[in-house]
């Protein structure tokens, strides 16, 4: 026996149509700030969603490196797995660096429905922020292949949405994401 609530929520859920929703910038440009938000945005709608984090993900696997190489793999897995979330009908939002443009749109050929949000703000912006205070060790060389000072970060060149989170409070960037998704939320 359902209550109407659970009901209601199952009903919501039932037809879910995932989609896969991808931040890409540089560190500190603000990609987990949003997704943080979008998350709880797209929560509160009854949505089933599911978060994917390059922090968390690193933490789980330490080992994973910096290098191209091992940067392409974590990301291709990752992607791996959002298509798989999304293929069962959950909204997936991913806040990756994720630098190199092939290994992104690798992951685009993977997912039904990419979404590649890039989270813009310049180099010096990033470093006036230096949220974690990597900046400074990656400039004093004390961290090495660290993207944007010894390491390439390849812009996305026909992203579905870009927010200038340099320009844009956080609430601007969050409505910009938030007015694109109506069309993949009405339900
Ligand atoms: N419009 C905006 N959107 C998002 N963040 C913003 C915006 N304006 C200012 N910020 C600030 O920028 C910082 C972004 O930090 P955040 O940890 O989200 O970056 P990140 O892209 O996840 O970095 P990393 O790749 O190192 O995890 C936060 O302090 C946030 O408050
Ligand atoms: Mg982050």
């Amino acid at each position: 026996m359902f209550t109407d609530t659970k009901r209601s929520f199952l009903s919501k859920n039932r037809d879910q149509k995932g989609f896969v929703l991808w931040l890409t910038g540089l560190s500190g440009s603000g990609k987990s700030t949003l997704a943080e938000i979008l998350f709880e945005k797209i929560s509160a709608l009854g949505k089933k969603v599911e978060r994917l984090d390059g922090d968390v993900l690193r933490g789980v696997f330490p080992n994973t490196g910096f290098s191209k190489e091992a940067r392409d793999e974590h990301i291709k897995r990752v992607g791996f797995m959002a298509s798989r979330l999304e293929h069962h009908g959950v909204i997936v939002v991913a806040s990756f660096i994720s630098p190199y443009r092939a290994a992104r749109d690798f992951v685009r050929t993977l997912c039904g429905s990419f979404v590649e949000i890039y989270v813009r703000a310049s180099l010096d912006e990033c470093k006036r922020r230096d949220v974690k205070g990597l900046y400074e060790k990656a400039m004093a060389g004390q961290l090495k292949e660290f993207t944007g000072i010894d390491d390439p970060y390849e812009e996305p060149l026909n992203p579905e949405i870009t927010v200038d989170t340099e320009h844009q409070t956080v609430e601007q960037s969050v409505q910009q994401i938030m007015d694109y998704l109506k069309s993949y939320l009405q339900d």
